[in-house]
């Protein structure tokens, strides 16, 4: 892997991304140029109808690795970069590697298992907002939606306060991996940091093989499916796919909740949070806007044809508004039943820790809503990146 000077510039910045109001972008161009469209700019495939979206990602015939399209390639090699700092992991792995590499960890993720660490994350979201003052503003991405989802995932990981303090001190570059943006003084900072914790993760996984603890490093560690390469590129995966993504969940919910004037609030008229209500939250307001995949056959998409080698970016944020298959699709309703939503992705890379980040989103959401928050005025910024849709920072007070 190596670095170059090359100007910074989004690897995959596509026009929607670029429109103050994203959703009404994906509408237009839903209409315009329907489920599935050639976009020339990014030489890229996007699909913005909900079932050609679920065709995509549970059908045969596609690659998860970005490295398998020409496109991806060359972009990458344009910047100095031949492998992905990510890869490595199940999330760019295609069968069989994929399943091997999931079954490692499969049956800690499932919801019965995950619903037995609800005591241990209901300690750390107390620790993480009890003791915060009421009455003063308090900025909500840094004081509690980022440190809470790596506070989680460290106990459960069992990393020692060095690799955990490294895990947090670089949480800001390590993020950029899920941005698909590439360009020279990001990547540099995010290469970096990511093979400072592969250097953190390496001693920890061969000593976990050794001498196997009960936590979820040491179930990975202790598979000798896997090589410990293998073992360590999963575990940094697991470490860093839960960061942004949860806080960015949580960052949006949270807007969402308490946008409006009192009285008219959805926090006001919700009363406690359901799972219901965060299986909306993530239809709604789920940060990952698309998932890429590579065709790796010739084929008919919904009228158009791919051919082999064709990245295909699934826009899963705008399927999940699809009109077709969602009625009212901007409207928050959490007695909606039927389709899945697909802010976890589907099909076989449908997200692993799902069931962590909606018990994590739950928890949090309603013990800062018992400390009765309020926005404050415009405090409210957006990431300045396309791929995860989260704020960057938003200020609430606490009225008790
Ligand atoms: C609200 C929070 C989260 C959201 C919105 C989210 C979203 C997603 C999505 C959309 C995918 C599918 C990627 C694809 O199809 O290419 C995915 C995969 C994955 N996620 Fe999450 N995620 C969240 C939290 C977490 C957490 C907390 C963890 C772990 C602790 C995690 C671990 C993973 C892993 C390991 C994969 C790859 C699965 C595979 O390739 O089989 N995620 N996530």
């Amino acid at each position: 892997m190596r670095t170059d000077t090359a100007d910074s510039r989004p690897m995959l910045m596509w026009a929607p991304w670029r429109a103050g109001d994203v959703f009404a972008a994906y509408e237009q161009w839903r209409c315009e140029h329907g489920a599935v469209s050639f976009d020339e700019e990014t030489q890229s495939w996007f699909v913005v109808g909900y079932a050609t979206a679920r065709e995509v990602l549970s059908g045969e015939g596609w690659s998860s690795d970005p490295l398998s399209s020409p496109v991806v390639r060359d972009t990458l090699a344009a910047h100095g970069i031949d492998e992905l700092p990510l890869g490595g992991g199940m999330l760019t792995a295609d069968p069989p590697d994929h399943e091997r590499m999931r079954g490692a960890v499969r049956d800690v993720f499932t919801p019965h298992y995950i619903a037995q660490l609800a005591s241990g994350v209901e300690a750390i979201a107390a620790d993480a907002i009890d003791l915060l003052p009421a009455g003063e503003p308090v900025e909500f991405m840094t004081t509690i939606a980022r440190p809470f989802p790596v506070a989680v995932i460290a106990e459960w990981l069992a990393l020692d306060p060095a690799t955990t303090r490294l895990l947090w001190d670089r949480a800001d570059e390590l993020v950029r991996l899920l941005d698909g943006v590439i360009g020279a003084e990001l990547t540099v900072g995010t290469l970096e940091a990511m093979s400072a914790l592969v250097a953190e993760f390496l001693p920890l996984a061969a000593s976990r093989r050794e001498t196997p603890g009960d936590d979820l490093l040491s179930l990975l560690a202790a598979d000798r499916e896997l090589a410990l390469d293998e073992v360590v590129a999963n575990a940094v995966l697991l470490a860093i796919a839960g960061h942004e993504t949860t806080a960015g969940l949580l960052g949006n919910a949270l807007v969402r909740l308490l946008a409006g004037a009192d009285g008219t609030r959805l926090a006001d008229r919700i009363g406690a949070v359901t799972p219901a209500d965060v299986d909306e939250f993530l239809r709604l307001d789920g940060p990952p806007q698309a998932v890429g995949r590579t065709s790796t056959v010739d084929r008919c998409l919904d009228g158009r044809f791919i051919t082999a080698g064709e990245r295909v970016v699934v826009v899963v944020a705008a399927a999940n508004r699809d009109p077709d298959v969602f009625e009212r699709p901007a409207e928050f309703d959490p007695s909606r039943r039927g389709s899945l939503h697909l802010g976890l992705g589907f099909g076989r890379h449908r997200c692993l820790g799902a069931a962590l980040a909606k018990l994590e989103v739950q928890i949090a959401l309603t013990r800062i809503l018992d400390r009765d928050p309020v926005l404050v005025p415009d405090s409210v910024s957006p990431r300045p990146t396309s791929l995860l849709r989260a704020p960057e920072s938003l200020t609430v007070e606490f009225r008790r």
